[in-house]
């Protein structure tokens, strides 16, 4: 049995089934997001968290990366599943689309970014920053079910929360930048320096700048973020069944 932390980003806020675990949010490193929930998923425990608080308020950029990750471990999490809805930039990333990203690029400045403060200085092998076996269960789980799963792909994290500028975007196209979003780093380098297996399961809910005709929708993009989370549940049940 393993138990797996699902950080919950926009769109994700809470899930069917969740139960208040009842926990301080209080850590060594300030106040983590939100309250744990937990549920069993196939016969595993996973530990829930609403990485933008309840109610959805916490800004990326103000987002305490740091005592979420810690919580989570500390609460016993074995690998954290971390949801994000995002931008897309290239034409394989249209809204609607769910996207396992292979690598990334951070873009974030001035965020708590490490544990090296307060733990020992070691310097986290992060050539390849998803986890392998996390991806390949859940790409088995895509398969299994039938449904549409873009299996490669590089994040760019910015830092929010303002939405980027075409060029910005024409940047990270450069870059080679296929998503865009804003929590993405981070976390998942702080998940690296605790050890934790780290996957993230991107929903595609806008255009990135000036990709699309016009101005970027926030309306369309809770549209988008709401059909499109049901689709990332019905892919977490599948991979929950596949998890040994
Ligand atoms: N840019 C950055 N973050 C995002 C976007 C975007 O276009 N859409 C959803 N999160």
């Amino acid at each position: 049995m393993t138990c797996v932390a699902l950080i919950g980003g926009t769109g994700l806020n809470s899930i069917d089934g969740i139960e208040a675990l009842g926990t301080s949010l209080q850590t060594p490193y300030g106040l983590a997001s939100a309250p744990l929930g937990t549920r069993r998923w196939a016969g595993h425990d996973v530990l829930f968290l609403a990485r933008h608080g309840r109610p959805h308020q916490i800004a990326p950029h103000r987002i305490n990366y740091r005592a979420n990750l810690w919580l989570l471990q500390q609460q016993g999490a074995d690998c954290v599943i971390a949801t994000n809805a995002v931008g897309g930039i290239t034409s394989h990333c249209a809204p609607g689309a769910i996207v396992l990203p292979d690598q990334l690029i951070d873009y974030s400045w001035g965020r708590e970014h490490s544990y090296a403060d307060e733990q020992q200085l070691r310097h986290v092998e992060f050539g390849v920053p998803y986890h392998a076996g996390l991806r390949a269960t859940l790409m088995a789980a895509a398969e299994q079910l039938s449904m549409g799963l873009v299996t490669s792909g590089t994040y760019g994290c910015t830092q929010g929360p303002r939405l980027e500028t075409a060029a910005e975007i024409d940047r990270m196209e450069r870059d080679g930048c296929d998503l865009v979003g804003m929590t993405g780093m981070p976390e998942a380098g702080l998940a690296r320096e605790l050890d934790l297996p780290y996957v993230a399961l991107c929903l595609v809910v806008n255009e990135a700048a000036g990709r699309g005709t016009g101005p970027i929708d926030e309306g369309e993009i809770g549209r988008v973020s709401r059909a499109g989370m049901g689709a990332i549940v019905k892919l977490l049940d599948g991979f929950f069944e596949l998890l040994e």
